[in-house]
């Protein structure tokens, strides 16, 4: 299929909690390919399953997209998980973030300094990655995408609300939510 279009707040479909993949097959290979072709083409840092409006624990991640002895290869840092789970999770980084499906909002939010992560890869053999730095604010950052959260449900309320009314503001008035500049560390 290729790229896909990535589904933004308030799109209700942000908000389930995703299903475990109970069978890796071909067709989850495609899946994280057509990820990661929509990531690179965002451009983004990251991308989950449910931001093009799958209902599947699958995430992709390359923090260093434009890395310079990647030349004009994409993809030599791609990393992809398949039912991720945080095994350890422990110190404390506040980085800002952003989002593909939160347009136009950028914010700093707390998150663990170093985290180590288990899941699958599409070869159906089991994945283990220990990050720490925006690579472990990536991944946390994705998983929460899986459980339904984004990096905005983790600020205070009057953050958020800026946020919220400034959408609600712009779908009244029948106009786009301002166009994302373009950021490299998005996800
Ligand atoms: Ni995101």
């Amino acid at each position: 299929m290729g790229i896909r279009r990535i589904l933004t707040f308030p799109e209700p479909s942000l908000r389930g909690t995703a299903r475990p993949v109970e069978n890796i097959t071909g067709e989850t290979a495609k899946t994280v390919e057509d990820m990661a072709l929509t990531m690179y083409a965002a451009p983004g840092i990251g991308l989950a399953a449910p931001q093009i409006g799958l209902d599947q624990r699958i995430i992709v991640l390359d923090v260093a997209p434009d890395d310079e002895e990647q030349g004009k290869e994409k993809g030599k840092h791609l990393i992809h998980v398949v039912n991720p789970i945080i095994v350890e999770a422990d110190g404390e980084i506040t980085f800002e973030e952003g989002c593909l499906s939160v347009v136009d909002f950028r914010a700093e939010v707390d998150r663990a300094a170093r985290v180590l992560v288990r899941g699958w890869d599409v070869d159906q053999r089991e994945i283990e990655i220990e990050a720490d730095g925006l690579l472990a604010v990536a991944l946390q950052h994705e998983i929460d995408h899986l459980e339904g959260t984004l990096f905005i449900d983790r600020l205070s309320k009057l953050k958020r609300e800026m946020y919220v009314k400034r959408v609600k503001k712009a779908l009244r008035e029948g106009r786009p939510i301002a166009q994302r500049r373009a950021a490299s560390e998005t996800n």
